[in-house]
């Protein structure tokens, strides 16, 4: 019998490597290569397109048919899926431990399996029961909804097998194995040839299955990256674990748009959509203060409004401190330089602190006009009118540039009793204003400021 091959695996970034070595070459860690054995994977097993013939085809003649994606009673979850959940993807969610996930996909569970819909739930950190009792807690009912806990993935395939469900969920990644792999659950090699495992099970039988994975303290999907490179879709889910808010964020989806955000709320029955997110954001302003402003942003395809606040305070010794939460840091010392520099405010010794509130990060150019103008307002102690909403992009000569989806913008901020405006004059044309709401075009951050303050 030829001997066992066996290679070293970085724990941490998964490079791989025939000697050991001391450091990882590809991440710089040390003391992350662990050996483990080779399993030559069945060559039948690797492909997608099994079945399908192998020789290449015209992409003409290639007969597809629109998939019909499965719909849960949550639109919210529909939407960040990119209209529902197409059959036969692999999806994976990515949370701090306690965020929600497993809740979150046991709602999902149920909601599928009361449209008849089989549904197999397998969780490898619980057992039935404990399933069972978060359950009673949901209000889970449904006749189509199977539990399982195990981990051992030739079993679960077995099951699957058997049962032959048509949505699955794996909770969690990390606890799940393969025999033949030599090393721990959660580890680098597990991690990897039970994803590509599932993967084939979910083309092959043409059923959606979606995983858990856990969150390292880096933030990253525990284990390796390249388990985001395997999977169709990537969702967070984050949230502060004192605030009651969940967001479920798509950052990778072969079938659909990503940067959706759907937005859910924990409460003592499971999590609830929030329908309306601006007026969440929006709930706790103090109108008429200095350094508050009002930004339409766009979260993937939806426009959100969320209040900038700056304050600006002189420094009392030392240099300057420029912080920003919810916005890159960097547009801030930026920013305020256009300030200086184009409309005259002096604000070297001065601290500045801009935070987006409620807890969301932004990160589109079109924010930049909210920041720039609650800086100002908060250096010249000068309240904005409040029910004003900015939009804009600032260029390094003070010009406001055009954003993208300016409509969507006006219009949300029409319907939430808004009653001007403020956008770049470049995004004037085209289109129709909502009744209610007059639009203002700005070339540049003086004729804003102009504007905003009355002056
Ligand atoms: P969980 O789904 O177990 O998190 P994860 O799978 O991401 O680790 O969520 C657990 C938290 O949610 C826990 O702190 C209790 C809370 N929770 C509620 O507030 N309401 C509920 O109805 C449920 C089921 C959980
Ligand atoms: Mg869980």
């Amino acid at each position: 019998m030829a001997k066992a091959k066996t290679r070293f695996v970085c724990q941490e970034c998964g490079y791989e490597t025939p000697k050991w070595m001391g450091k990882c070459p590809s991440c710089n860690q040390w003391n992350t290569l662990v050996e483990e054995v080779v399993v030559k994977s069945n060559p039948k097993h690797t492909g997608i397109g099994q079945g399908s013939s192998q020789s290449p085809e015209k992409i003409t003649s290639v007969q597809t048919k629109e998939e019909s994606r499965m719909l849960t009673a949550m639109p919210e979850f529909n939407r960040v899926m990119g209209g529902g959940i197409v059959p036969g993807s692999l999806v994976l969610i990515g949370g701090d431990p306690g965020i929600g996930k497993s809740t979150l996909l046991l709602q999902i569970s149920n909601q599928l399996a009361q449209k008849d819909i089989s549904v197999l739930y397998i969780s490898g950190e619980e057992s039935t029961r404990q399933t069972k009792l978060r359950a009673d807690r949901l209000g889970v009912t449904s006749e189509q909804l199977y539990v399982l806990s195990e981990t051992n993935l030739q079993l679960i395939s077995n099951q699957i097998d058997q049962l032959a469900p048509a949505f699955i969920v794996i909770d969690s990644i990390q606890t799940i194995f393969k025999d033949e792999v030599t090393s721990a659950p959660g580890s680098v090699a597990q991690v990897r040839e039970c994803t590509s495992e599932l993967m084939r099970i979910a083309k092959t039988k043409h059923v959606p299955i979606f995983i858990v994975g856990h969150v390292t303290k880096e933030g990253a999907i525990a284990g390796p990256r390249m388990l985001e490179h395997m999977v169709d879709a990537v969702l967070y889910f984050e949230g502060e674990r004192h605030h009651t808010f969940r967001i479920l964020r798509g950052v990778k989806n072969r079938f659909g748009s990503t940067n959706e955000m759907g937005i859910f709320e924990m409460k003592e029955r499971g999590l609830q959509e929030v329908l309306n997110p601006s007026e969440i954001f929006l709930e706790e302003r103090t109108q008429g203060v200095a350094g508050s402003t009002v930004v339409a942003s766009m979260e993937g395809t939806r426009p959100v409004l969320v209040e900038i606040q700056s304050l600006i305070s002189p420094t009392s010794f030392g240099q300057a401190r420029r912080m920003a939460t919810g916005i890159d840091h960097n547009r801030v010392p930026l920013l305020m330089a256009v300030l200086e520099k184009r409309v005259g405010l002096l604000m070297q010794n001065q601290d500045a602190y801009v935070k987006v509130a409620g807890g969301v990060k932004l990160d589109e150019p079109a924010i930049d006009l909210a920041v720039a103008v609650s800086i100002a307002s908060s250096f010249k102690d000068q309240a904005c009118s409040p029910h004003d909403v900015l939009i804009g992009e600032v260029g390094l000569t003070g010009e406001i540039r055009r954003v993208s989806r300016i409509e969507q913008r006006v219009q949300e901020a029409a319907k939430l009793g808004f009653k001007r405006a403020i956008i770049p004059s470049r995004n004037l044309d085209g289109w129709q204003a909502p009744k209610g709401i007059e639009v203002i075009g700005v070339d540049a951050i003086q004729n804003a400021l102009k504007i905003t303050f009355n002056q």
